[in-house]
């Protein structure tokens, strides 16, 4: 089932409160030493401002999500006179905050469908000054929380649990299927939807480009009914120049895309929305039912139009069924687009959340009068949320950092960083220790040069049951962290961050 069978919004809305959906990234288990030295002289923490939880953690033992570090945490805290190890760079100035699913109500059914909740720590000239965590105030936050509190998915009725972006002097939440919600850097509270007016579904990837040559955000927001996909472009305050619907038979969970100087690159991939899932997952959230799933036989393609459009002058190649959540980096070679790719066997399957991320290189070419697709395999250990230089964005780039996983049955867990320079093939890694564990690496440049800067991360230790943001310099991350911020909490596994200095 599951075949994006036209369905109608009145359908959905009919089926039952299916609340906002939202998918991010995947994490890590494990913790360890280094000695923690820190603590805060000024916490405080509450539950969360309205509506209260009610329900107790599930933590029956298939749902992993619920337990450990990648449990939510069940209040908000702020947190003063941070200790730190090391020295942090006085370059780094500015708000680090990621966001990740943390389910009000204490449970979820699936770890990418908690309510959103940032955590951020304000760093500045050599200090760290705060750390707060928050849940974002969606419209299904205002309803209890969760799956099923208001309404069909998307628009306001979303979880934005999976990025943060700043874009047009504004610092957004983003989900998988939603509107952008701004949020206030100076404390984490939520401003408000943003972004939306004039968009068409108004629901935006958690995953924008923003095109450093124009300063442009190229988007795109999927949804269950036609049109399933939309791509927008927005200008650098914000304004909204275009908003094009792009032909898709059916509704797939389309995460990610690229960008090149000159292409957008989609990836119409077998992840189908599965009505029959989405209703039981919502009456019986126990259940392990998940709205999407994994269809190989409705085969896969990858879809490239010039950047901006038109949508109408988009062309598709088939290509093995695969699931990508993140795209590393493209570019424009000639007639060829390269586009480097975390690849997953598959994904939403019967057994497990994903097979382990292999690193592939996809070059497609252009020039003929159809599209042709080559497929090389890096041979690197497994890896995914790759973060790159903005600053080559769809450009000839040279530097990746991805979060090194080690597979598990069920669940796929990540370790530590991987930097890899494409130029010279040499590939350097930081593995916290045997009990310690980071999730997503997040490059901050700190200098001109492509890859001169940091890379930072929250890492959780299991011994402590405490986190800390640690900083590696991004050319030297073998050589472990630069700086270490203790912070008196967990911060649970989660999805993206970015480093915000409006
Ligand atoms: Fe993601």
């Amino acid at each position: 089932m599951g075949d994006g069978a036209r369905i109608s919004r009145r359908d959905l809305l009919r089926q039952g409160a299916l609340g906002g959906l939202a998918l991010g990234a995947l994490s890590a288990t494990g913790g360890a030493v280094l000695a923690a030295c820190g603590s805060s002289s000024a916490t405080s923490t509450t539950g969360p401002a309205s509506p209260p939880t009610t329900a107790p953690p599930d933590t029956g033992s298939s749902r992993w999500w619920l337990e450990g570090n990648f449990g939510p945490v069940r209040t908000e805290t702020t947190a003063t006179s941070l200790s730190v190890t090391g020295a942090l760079p006085t370059e780094l100035t500015g708000l680090y905050v990621r966001n990740g699913s943390n389910p009000l109500q204490g449970a979820s059914p699936h770890w990418f469908l908690g309510d959103g909740m940032v955590h951020g720590v304000r760093l500045e000239a050599g200090g760290a000054t705060w750390y707060r965590n928050r849940w974002v105030r969606t419209g299904l936050y205002d309803h209890g929380g969760g799956l099923g509190a208001s309404g069909a998915p998307g628009g306001t009725a979303t979880l934005a649990n999976v990025s943060v972006v700043s874009f047009g002097g504004r610092m957004l939440a983003l989900g998988e299927v939603g509107v952008p919600y701004a949020l206030d850097p100076a404390d984490l509270s939520t401003v408000g939807p943003s972004l939306a007016d004039g968009g068409g579904n108004g629901n935006m990837t958690a995953h924008p480009k923003i095109d450093p040559a124009t300063g442009r955000m190229h988007s795109f927001g999927y949804g269950f009914t036609e049109p399933f996909l939309e791509y927008r472009v927005h200008a650098p305050d914000g304004t909204l120049l275009s908003n094009q619907p792009v032909a898709l038979p059916r509704s797939v969970m389309m995460h990610d895309f690229a960008i090149t100087g000159s292409d957008v690159v989609f990836m119409d991939l077998p992840v189908l929305f599965d009505m029959q899932g989405a209703v039981r997952m919502v009456s019986d959230p126990a259940s392990g039912a998940v709205p999407y799933r994994w269809t190989p036989a409705a085969g896969a393609r990858i879809g490239v139009m010039p950047l901006g459009g038109p949508t109408s002058a988009i062309r598709w190649v088939d290509i093995e069924p695969c699931y990508v959540y993140h795209t590393i980096n493209a570019v424009r070679r000639g007639g060829h687009v390269v586009l480097d790719v975390c690849r997953l066997d598959s994904t939403f399957g019967p057994a497990t959340l994903a097979s382990a991320s292999t690193r592939h290189r996809w070059t497609i070419g252009t020039s003929g009068s159809r599209l042709t697709f080559a497929d090389e395999i890096v041979d690197v250990p497994p890896a995914d949320l790759p973060t790159i230089d903005a600053r080559h964005r769809g450009g000839a780039w040279r530097h990746a950092w991805l979060s090194e996983i080690t597979s598990r049955p069920g669940e796929v867990a990540f370790s530590g960083c991987q930097h890899i320079d494409m130029v010279t093939g040499r590939l350097d890694r930081w593995v916290p220790g045997p009990t310690r564990t980071s999730g997503e690496w997040l490059f901050v440049p700190g200098g001109p040069g492509e890859g001169e800067g940091w890379v930072l991360a929250f890492v959780y230790d299991a011994v402590t049951d405490r986190s800390d943001l640690v900083v590696l310099d991004a050319q030297h991350v073998a050589r472990g962290p630069v700086a270490e911020v203790h912070l008196p909490v967990r911060v649970p596994y989660g999805f993206h961050a970015a480093f915000v200095t409006v």
